[in-house]
């Protein structure tokens, strides 16, 4: 531990989910007081505080903020974590309840996350903001084009905020994972073994091959790269995409 984030207290949503747990202990084993929020309790880390938190619902988002102030002082950080993919679906085919659900979580709670907290950052005189985007918003994929979209969408609403909130000392980046070893990782190669009519070892073996570094990376990948990003160390970067990906993009274009 390097006491890099002390002093910081980092609101991280997604934080039940397979990068979203590394990521919490990965800011708490650097110092920040880390509030872990899902719409299912985060347990067993090293929170400071687990809350329930719904991203799409406007008063859950407020009321968990809220709850975090109150307990441990005004926020200082926002880790967005929380994502949802979809089932490889054909775009004839696709439902646009699915296509709102999407983007209502991958998207609209970045909005809803900055309406609570950005205030409390403004007050502090400053503060940072990690969204979480994929390798998939650099291009579109077939069957997945809700998921790609949403992602693209999340990279621009980011360099958006960055550019807006900067005068506030806010700065805000977004870390883009390729293939992680999570259940994301696997149901969506079990959704597309299936599409293709092969086995989930056989789409693996395709998904791995792509990575030059060999294999889908370990989440806590992920919380190494944000917690750089909400030190001190990275206070001149804003707008930045970081790329966490084993050098996926090298052999996809
Ligand atoms: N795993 C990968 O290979 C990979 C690759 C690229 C990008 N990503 C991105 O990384 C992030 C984390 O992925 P993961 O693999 O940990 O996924 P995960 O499915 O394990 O975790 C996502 C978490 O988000 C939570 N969540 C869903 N809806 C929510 C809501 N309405 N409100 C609050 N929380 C909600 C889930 O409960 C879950 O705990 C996501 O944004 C994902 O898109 C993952």
């Amino acid at each position: 531990m390097s006491g890099m984030l002390n002093g910081q207290r980092i609101f991280v949503t997604g934080a039940a989910g397979g990068i979203g747990r590394e990521v919490v202990n990965g800011l708490a084993a650097e110092g920040a007081e880390v509030i872990a929020t899902d719409v299912r309790l985060a347990e067993g880390t090293n929170a400071s505080l687990s809350l329930i938190c719904d991203v799409t619902d406007q008063a859950s988002v407020n009321a968990a903020v809220a709850e975090a102030n109150a307990k441990l002082g005004p926020l200082t950080g926002l880790a967005y974590v929380t994502g949802f993919n979809h089932e490889a679906t054909p775009i004839a085919e696709f439902a646009m309840e699915m296509w709102d659900k999407v983007f209502d979580i991958n998207v609209k709670g970045v909005v809803r996350c900055a309406n609570a907290i950005v205030p409390q950052l403004r007050a502090n005189g400053g503060g940072s903001i990690v969204t979480t985007t994929s390798w998939w918003s650099y291009s579109g994929k077939a069957y997945f084009s809700a998921y790609c979209a949403s992602k693209a969408a999340l990279k621009s609403l980011t360099q958006s905020m960055a550019d807006e909130l900067a005068p506030n000392g806010i700065r805000v980046n977004n870390v883009a994972p390729g293939n992680m070893n999570t259940s994301m990782h696997t149901d969506a190669l079990e959704s597309e073994a299936s599409k293709r009519g092969i086995t989930f070892e056989e789409m693996r073996e395709i998904e791995w091959a792509k990575v030059p570094l060999g294999i889908a990376g370990p989440p806590s990948a992920i919380a190494d790269c944000m917690a750089f990003l909400f030190s001190d160390k990275a206070s001149y970067i804003t707008g930045g995409t970081f790329d966490v990906n084993g050098g996926v993009l090298l052999r996809s274009a």
